[in-house]
């Protein structure tokens, strides 16, 4: 793999705060000379994430993320450590060293990612030109402004085996490189175009980048009304949201959560460009996290059926474990976003998003559904259903509101309610305690997929931690380390790797930091690795500890000399037999 000079991530490192970079994707208040902000790789309600600006580094207490600019780079931007590098790089204004960066993966995510953009400038030509006729009139008729097309950058797929196919290869792609890109689909006997006879969006990151498409049917009773990309090395529909690369960039304090393109589309047109769409699947987690980092609100705004309000109490599940606030738009006398609009204008779709309720309201609305309150048999059943709606609100002073409601509905006095969904409350949290004791209980025996090895080593794996600590933070100990200590006296392998590197650093006069280093371990190790530091901070350094650690390390050492060679484990064997080898070699 490609390997950066120090001096060159020095200064990409200086030209990218870590702060500034942080903060175009989470918000970052102050703490003393730190930071800190709700952690983008996990879901929270109070911020756990620290950013310490003495070090460049950020550290999740939560869920152990943790590094410095790049490593953050690579999480939330899922690139891997060469292009986290130029992406920093570009970001900076700073030209990329001859060649670095180039290796195999990213060489492949540049070239699709061009082949995609080819791709989307021949859809675009053809529906502007005579063949694609069939596709203008459609989205003529469905009352798209040209320059929303030009926007969207919309094409067409003609009614066609081979034409992107044949297009493509004549720009010297190959079909294993289309197939890979998902554009064609290969079977044993040939290779043929996967989006035929249907009108293109392109889906667009937010760096800009073509990742993928969707296509709608022109024919009525296509086997799919709209046929998505399959996912690609740079295509994840879980993570990627249609129409974020307006969104990110809107002056509104909410996104639009829509479910089609079309609504999307129809809803830019009409000026809100706040809207966004999941790509044919129900909204993940990780789109959450994503639309959280632009708005500190979502109105979801789903098809009028049932499919779509159910789908929106799915939603309103998802953002509110996230601490993303929400509301539900209801859209009366129409299907979805875009018939209404088209029927009632901009404007009053406007009206409907100041006049929508808190999703707690939705949701309280959704449980009179069906029940007649006039008898009293109706107004237990809504009481039944109430309670555990109440017990479920987290804020005092919301849960006081929707108490008294349900007092004045259900014709009964305060207090009793109050009883009943405290009571309520105590049950719940009761269980949410013991699954917290199971998951610890569970944590424990289940194996630490970083270094497998802690199990067996629990002290002695706490020593490496420590040792490495100092290493980082005192590399002038490192003599007296290596003075009692080889690697091979690290009985973990993870931590015996991450001794190996540091130690080489220091003794090269490299640089010790999660940067320089990332390019060895991937990025849940450098978290780890941080987190290592991390803990450390608490520590006093003393001689004294350090010696400690050190003997707990000797002592196991001797330990495993003194076992004889029935009683090792086969990895205990294999090591002995290296460790005798190398003694010879010396001799
Ligand atoms: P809808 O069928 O509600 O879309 O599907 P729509 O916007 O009303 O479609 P038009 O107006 O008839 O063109 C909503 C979304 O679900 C996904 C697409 O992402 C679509 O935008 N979908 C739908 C598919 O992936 N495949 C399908 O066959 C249908
Ligand atoms: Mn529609």
């Amino acid at each position: 793999m490609a390997r950066f000079s120090d001096s060159f991530l020095e200064a990409l490192k200086a030209n990218n705060e870590i702060t500034s970079v942080m903060s175009s994707y989470v918000e970052l208040k102050r703490a003393g000379r730190d930071f800190v902000c709700s952690c983008p790789f996990h879901a929270e309600k109070t911020p756990s994430c620290h950013v310490y600006t003495g070090t460049q580094s950020f550290y999740c207490f939560g869920c152990h993320a943790g590094g410095d600019v790049i490593s953050f780079i690579r999480l939330i931007e899922h690139l891997e450590y060469p292009e986290s590098v130029r992406f920093l790089a570009q970001r900076a204004g700073m030209p990329m060293p001859e060649d670095a960066g180039s290796d195999d993966a990213s060489k492949r995510r540049t070239r699709m990612l061009e082949m995609n953009r080819d791709a989307a400038r021949y859809f675009r030509d053809v529906l502007n030109s005579e063949a694609g006729r069939e596709g203008m009139d459609y989205l003529n008729e469905r009352r798209l402004e040209r320059g929303t097309m030009i926007r969207y950058g919309l094409g067409y797929a003609p009614n066609d085996w081979h034409s992107l196919h044949f297009h493509l290869r004549r720009l010297g792609y190959t079909d294993d490189e289309m197939a890979d890109a998902a554009l064609v689909v290969r079977n044993k006997k040939s290779v043929y175009d996967k989006f035929r006879h249907r009108v293109m969006f392109p889906i667009i990151d937010r760096r800009g980048n073509v990742i993928a498409f969707g296509g709608r049917a022109l024919e009525k009773d296509a086997p799919a009304k709209y046929l998505n990309s399959d996912e690609t090395l740079v295509f994840h529909k879980r993570e990627s949201l249609f129409s974020l690369n307006f969104a990110k960039n809107t002056k509104e304090k909410f996104l639009i959560l829509c479910e089609g393109y079309m609504d999307v589309i129809m809803l830019n047109q009409a000026g809100f460009d706040s809207a966004v769409a999941t790509l044919g699947t129900a909204i993940t987690p990780q789109q959450v996290q994503i639309m959280k980092q632009y708005a500190p609100e979502v109105i979801i705004s789903y098809d009028s059926d049932s499919a779509g309000q159910n789908a929106a109490m799915k939603a309103i599940n998802l953002l509110s474990e996230a601490g993303v606030a929400s509301r539900v738009l209801v859209i009366p006398d129409a299907k979805d976003p875009d018939e209404y609009i088209k029927k009632f204008g901009a404007e009053s779709f406007r009206q409907l998003l100041g006049k929508t309720a808190t999703a707690l309201d939705h949701e309280f609305g959704r449980l009179k559904a069906g029940i007649d309150l006039t008898a009293a048999a109706g107004r237990a059943e809504f009481l039944k259903k109430a309670v555990p709606f109440l017990a479920s609100i987290s804020t005092d002073t919301d849960r006081a509101v929707y108490i008294s409601e349900t007092a004045k509905i259900s014709e009964q006095p305060v207090n009793v309610i109050t009883d009943l969904v405290n009571e309520r409350r105590r049950k719940n949290s009761a269980g949410e305690r013991r699954a917290e004791e199971r998951e610890l209980i569970h944590s424990k025996i289940t194996r630490d997929p970083i270094n497998p090895d802690s199990v067996n080593y629990p002290r002695e794996e706490r020593a490496e931690r420590g040792i490495i600590a100092y290493m980082f933070n005192s590399p002038d100990l490192l003599p007296r380390v290596e003075k009692k200590l080889t690697p091979e006296d690290f009985p973990t392998a993870f931590n015996r790797k991450v001794f190996v590197c540091v130690s080489e650093r220091i003794k090269n006069g490299g640089t010790l930091d999660m940067g320089s280093i990332g390019a060895e371990f991937s990025a849940d190790e450098v978290g780890r690795i941080t987190g290592i530091c991390r803990q450390a901070d608490k520590l006093p350094y003393s001689i004294p500890q350090l010696d400690e650690y050190i003997n707990v390390l000797v002592a196991c050492r001797t330990r495993r000399e003194d076992k004889p060679a029935s009683e090792m484990s086969d990895e205990e064997l294999l090591r002995k037999m290296d460790e005798l080898r190398n003694k010879k070699k010396k001799q």
